[in-house]
């Protein structure tokens, strides 16, 4: 299994503050079943700015030290792009980590509670340019929660969504929770990740979400969400899910 959006780079975000963290998320990583961790530190949010070449170099730092503790995990380099004015001009140019080796997929995170004017012309500056966007839990933000709408006409634009573990586990709020399970029936989740940053406080929950998943929705939705995480790894193209 592969995690597409995870926050293990030691003191860089709010993610693992010290190595040694990172290393228990690394263990806890590999519990889970996953076998490949993109890296997605968060970059441009409030003070958080962690640039390509950086974020590079510390994942390499960060691979030499999960194989010196012999922890059987891969790790790459990526970022959660915090969507802001200057998105579009920058990801044109290069300048953010995609999610996958060809430069098809970008982690994108919106504010919690406003959807910016500029936001529906980026997007599709970015598909138009052959790059897709996967929006960053739509279901921990307010402006798809009270407009489900909203996210259904990114998606039907060609966006795709992510939604994470511990929403559907219960670890935020109810209303959280609720707002995960009518995309997930709505067709407008394509893949799950942990967005874990911390192995207590806020923990991958892999295993218990896709088994509420498979109970609650079917084994081939579970199967769908997983196999597009490996997908989007793979530069592949991701399908709409049929029932
Ligand atoms: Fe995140």
């Amino acid at each position: 299994m592969i995690d597409i959006h995870a926050h293990l780079l030691p003191e860089v975000d709010d993610g693992a503050d010290s190595i040694e963290e990172t290393l228990r998320l690394a263990r806890a990583a590999v519990k889970e079943g996953i076998t490949h961790t993109v890296l997605t530190p968060h970059h441009n949010l409030n003070w958080f700015i962690n640039e390509k070449d950086k974020v590079i170099k510390l994942t390499e730092m960060v691979q030499k030290e999960i194989e010196a503790a012999g922890i059987p995990l891969t790790v790459s380099p990526s970022q959660e792009i915090r969507m802001n004015e200057e998105f579009a001009e920058e990801i044109l140019a290069g300048n953010y980590l995609p999610l996958d080796q060809k430069g098809k997929y970008y982690l994108v995170e919106f504010s919690w509670n406003e959807f910016p004017d500029f936001a529906r012309s980026y997007l599709k500056q970015m598909l138009d340019a052959g790059m897709i966007p996967i929006i960053a839990h739509p279901e921990r933000q307010n402006p798809f929660i009270k407009n489900i709408d909203l996210l259904r006409e990114l998606i039907d634009m060609g966006c795709l969504s992510q939604v994470t573990a511990s929403s559907i586990t219960g670890g935020y709020t109810r209303r959280i929770r609720r707002a995960a399970k009518k995309m997930m029936k709505e067709n407008l989740i394509h893949v799950i990740a942990s967005d874990t940053h911390h192995h207590v406080k806020r923990p991958h929950n892999m295993v218990e979400a896709l088994r509420i998943i498979d109970k609650k929705f079917s084994p081939e939705y579970k199967d769908y969400l997983v196999n597009n995480a490996t997908k989007i790894y793979n530069s592949e193209e991701i399908q709409p899910f049929h029932k």
